[in-house]
């Protein structure tokens, strides 16, 4: 099963550097290095259809019709805690993006989404609404997380997220298939306890050093 808006980012540089973020021998910073690098490569994809106007620029020669960005700031979101690695790379490609958060866990019982805290910026129709978790595993928290953005208004949503399982895939494709998807890779499934085969490994733990 996959999604009917997925984009496959199969650069090399992308997966250059995504194969050394699985190698369980890379370091923390390193981890961080490498996903804010890719954060900002799946971006130039998740940012490809934004409208661009003409405006008039005078350059050092001569001046001319110049295309700009014809549109009202995107957000970016990020989904605790995990997404905060691709933020920075994401604001790095577009500066000006409001950036909110949305903070769910995962039950790791019953793998559900419990949401603990949601700060959005306001006017969300309209824009493009970015939302950022490396990992889509079961799909759970990534579709609790774009409920939240409709139900805040968001009417453009793109997910980055640098890896997907098939199950994870499955589950936005039945809650979201309006929701276009960006990642790096596709994986083989999820194992019994939710984790992406094969996978990275818990993101966050990655991320922040805290295995
Ligand atoms: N979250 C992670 O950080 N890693 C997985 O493999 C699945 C969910």
């Amino acid at each position: 099963m996959t999604h009917p808006k997925l984009t496959l980012v199969d650069h090399p540089l992308v997966q250059h550097k995504l194969s050394l973020m699985r190698d369980g021998a890379t370091s923390s910073p390193d981890f961080r290095r490498l996903l804010r690098e890719i954060s900002l490569l799946l971006t130039y994809e998740a940012a490809r259809d934004l409208p661009l106007a003409k405006r008039r620029i005078t350059t050092p020669l001569t001046q001319m019709d110049a295309p700009m960005l014809a549109c009202a700031d995107p957000v970016v979101v990020s989904i605790l805690r995990a997404g905060n690695g691709l933020l920075d790379g994401v604001l790095d490609v577009i500066p000006t993006a409001k950036v909110g958060f949305v903070g769910l866990y995962r039950d790791e019982a019953t793998l559900k989404p419990v949401q603990y805290y949601c700060k959005l910026p306001p006017e969300l129709a309209g824009r493009l609404v970015i939302a950022v978790d490396p990992m889509l595993a079961t799909g759970n928290s990534s579709a609790a997380a774009v409920d939240l953005l409709k139900q805040a208004g968001a009417t453009d949503i793109c997910l980055i997220c640098l890896l997907a399982a098939p199950e994870g895939l499955a589950c936005m494709a039945k809650a979201h298939p309006d929701v276009r998807i960006v990642t790096a890779s596709v994986d083989e499934c999820l194992n019994e306890r939710g984790y992406i085969v094969p996978g990275l490994g818990d993101a966050g733990d990655r991320i922040f050093g805290t295995v």
